[in-house]
């Protein structure tokens, strides 16, 4: 098969950890006789700091051309601090998601079990604790009306759906549901807000043809809660792009291993797989972060945008080979802590050797 892929390392350690998932990908390829074109291109504040765009056209039309995109991280500090800067790389990630159609952004949450004692809560809260997030990625205060008022100093943000970008993205959550355990959270904020309440009045109207589901509403509020009281009641959690964007942080946290989540976006044009970690740059160009959810990333792209199930299984073995050897990034290390690179060379070696 073909797979023509563009690549987004973007700031930071994106770059580094982009390489490594490459090397992942290229002894995939080679392995299962894949045909594999890809090619770079700029966004977030490297783009800003080439071409004044975190988001140029010339990376866009990459993209559009492309089956799947790889992306590292965007973000810098010196945007952080400067409320006024005209342009910012975030702004980036955002047009990238709309003009790409990347309605649902995917973020498993899995434990790995060498990791638990790093996790916030108790072993036996947590050991065992499997479930996906699905967060509505186009919608919502993210792109809704927003502004100030003559005065400069009142703000507002609208948080807009419509029923079919609803529809779209509640279909999605019942077949993952469907393809799991058979529960779909739906997490909302209808006691108050009106877009939350044609939430759920679209998932009760969809709700019946999804007869082996057990369909579940959840006040946001509460969700944040059980998320660390009973992580293991999860299995398939939906709701809308801002409670999405608070609640996929505090799930990721709870495995103890930000560094090894990997995410997808998907929808339209094509899908993007990403770490769900920023583009942390006090380590960039140390050669120290852990490449394993950005190579994780890759195995997610195998699985969604070719669906090619044993091309993404052998990435995941390859990762859980390294982390059963303890050879990791000094992030999750016990003894000797490897580089990046030497984490991504073992695991394209282990790849070619299996
Ligand atoms: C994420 C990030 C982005 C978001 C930022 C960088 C715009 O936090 O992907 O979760 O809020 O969606
Ligand atoms: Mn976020």
């Amino acid at each position: 098969m073909k797979l023509n892929i563009a690549l987004l390392p973007g700031d930071g350690i994106g770059p580094e950890i982009v390489d490594q998932a490459m090397k992942a990908v290229k002894a995939v390829a080679q392995k299962f006789n894949h045909e594999l074109e890809y090619k770079q291109a700029l966004t977030g504040a490297c783009a800003i700091d080439a071409v004044g765009d975190p988001y140029p056209e010339e990376t866009h039309e990459l993209c559009m051309k492309s089956d799947a995109v790889l992306f590292g991280a965007i973000g810098d500090p010196k945007f952080d601090n400067n409320p006024k800067a005209p342009v910012r790389p975030e702004q980036g990630l955002l047009a990238m998601r709309k003009k790409l159609g990347l309605y649902a952004n995917i973020r498993p949450v899995e434990t790995f079990e060498s990791l638990l004692h790093k996790s916030p809560l108790r072993r036996e809260l947590v050991e065992g604790a499997d479930f996906v997030c699905i967060r509505e990625l186009t919608g919502g205060m993210y792109f809704g009306d927003k502004g100030r008022k003559d005065d400069g100093n009142t703000a507002y943000d609208t948080c807009i759906y419509t029923r079919e970008e609803v529809e779209r993205i509640l279909k999605l959550g019942y077949e993952f549901a469907a393809k799991r355990n058979k529960k779909l959270t739906v997490v909302d904020k209808a006691n108050v807000l009106e877009s939350s309440r044609l939430w759920r009045e679209v998932a009760q109207e969809m709700a019946p043809n999804y007869p082996d589901i057990k369909t579940e509403y959840m006040f946001v509020d509460n969700a944040a809660m059980q998320i660390i009281q009973w992580p293991k009641n999860f299995d398939v959690m939906v709701t809308e792009n801002m409670f999405g964007d608070i609640l996929t942080d505090e799930a990721s946290v709870i495995t103890g291993s930000l560094g090894l989540l990997p995410s997808a976006s998907v929808g339209i044009h094509t899908s993007v797989f990403e770490p769900i970690h920023g583009s942390y740059p006090q380590a960039a160009g140390k050669n120290i972060a852990n490449p394993i959810a950005t190579i994780l990333s890759a195995a997610m792209m195998f699985e969604y945008a070719f669906d090619l199930k044993d091309e993404g299984k052998l990435i995941r073995e390859a990762v859980a080979a390294s982390m059963a050897e303890g050879f990791v990034t000094e992030d999750i290390a016990e003894g000797q802590a490897q580089s990046t690179s030497a984490v991504g060379d073992w695991i394209a070696h282990w790849i070619e050797k299996n």
